[in-house]
């Protein structure tokens, strides 16, 4: 089969197109001929090595060839424990370890795909899963986000972010999206009450205050964070550099014990009730994945480009077939 494949990390230029084996199903997964597959932030962090749990596959060298998660297709092949989808099935969903998806074709269990949508394209599908699972769980799920709260997304313009800007805004918040300058009207398309561009103003030091804070790219100190949040309030952390989440890891509980204050690591595990949920919310309209941009499957190192160049509005989708 074709897939974009790396040998090392770096920039999009250590992309290449090659022909490389077709992965065979294990008993416990499907075989998906796979017609679009969109870009996370994972995998941006996962071409670069940075930051450095991006390396966990590989420290020196990346420890697969293939990125991309989020795909959708038909399914080819069913492993013989699988009860739940048949060949010609239409599927979508995250391949565990967040890797293979930029390739015809690749294997998936279960129990991270749903059966897509007859109302949603191949495209629409694929541009769901990672983003809107981690924004149901840092809104809805842990981050009970209601009426009458402040809720500031930072990183709100990316492929997380626009879901969680449009829950927290379906949940009745009054939201406050932070990203870049390019991103500012894009942020108020989606909602967003308030915006805040990052390269000009950081929103710990602007004397307000949130219920929750999303932090889909975490790197300021805890006692940043720590001001930033109402008494009680909840920042939830997804992404970011390492020295941030280890800090939360240890100064978060002593921070909540003196304070109030919740300082907390979202694990997103990936998951199919999860994303049937968030499709569900897609299907009747009340969230929109956004597709900023679609390019053919020989143009992925351009679909990478755009995004690692900050530029990518929500989601870019690479056309498979
Ligand atoms: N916790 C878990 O279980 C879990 C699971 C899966 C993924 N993740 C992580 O989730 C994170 C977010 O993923 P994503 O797919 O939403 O990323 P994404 O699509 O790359 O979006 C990140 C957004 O943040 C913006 N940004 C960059 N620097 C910023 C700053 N200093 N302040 C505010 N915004 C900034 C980016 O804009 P620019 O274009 O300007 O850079 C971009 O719009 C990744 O780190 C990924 O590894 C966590």
């Amino acid at each position: 089969m074709k897939a974009i494949v790396r040998y090392q990390y770096g920039s999009p230029e250590v992309l290449k197109l090659e022909e490389v084996e077709k992965p065979a199903p294990r008993d416990d997964e499907v075989l998906i001929r796979i017609h679009a597959v969109s870009i996370n932030g994972s995998d941006r962090e996962g071409l670069i090595g940075k930051p450095l749990y991006a390396r966990m596959g590989g420290l020196r060298k990346p420890g697969y060839p293939i990125l991309g998660s989020d795909i959708a297709g038909r399914v080819e092949q069913a492993g013989k424990d699988i009860t739940q989808f048949k060949p010609g099935d239409e599927v979508f969903g995250e391949i565990p370890g967040y890797h293979g998806g930029f390739a015809e074709y690749a294997c998936a269990p279960e129990s991270t795909l749903a059966r897509k949508p007859a109302g949603l394209t191949f495209e629409q599908a694929a541009a769901i899963p990672q983003g809107g699972v981690i924004a149901l769980q840092g809104i809805r799920e842990k981050g009970q986000a209601r009426p009458g709260q402040q809720v500031l997304i930072n990183g709100a313009g990316g492929s997380a972010g626009t879901f969680a800007v449009q829950l927290a805004k379906l949940y009745g918040a009054e939201v406050t999206g932070v990203d870049n300058t390019g991103k500012m009207d894009f942020l108020r398309s989606l909602g967003a009450d308030h915006v805040i561009d990052y390269t000009k103003q950081d929103f710990t030091k602007n004397r307000k205050q949130y219920d929750l804070i999303l932090d889909l790219i975490a790197h300021r100190s805890v006692f940043a964070y720590k001001r930033a949040l109402k008494p009680n309030g909840t920042c939830f952390f997804v992404g970011g550099s390492v020295g941030t989440l280890f800090q939360i890891l240890l100064l978060g509980p002593w921070i909540k014990r003196t304070t109030g204050r919740h300082l907390r690591l979202l694990v997103v595990p990936q998951n199919n009730k999860d994303l049937i949920a968030i499709t569900e919310l897609c299907e009747v309209g009340k969230v929109v994945p956004v597709i900023d941009r679609r390019y053919p499957f020989h143009e992925a190192p351009e679909a990478l480009r755009y995004v690692a160049e900050g530029r990518a509005k929500g989601k870019v989708v690479i056309q498979i077939r």
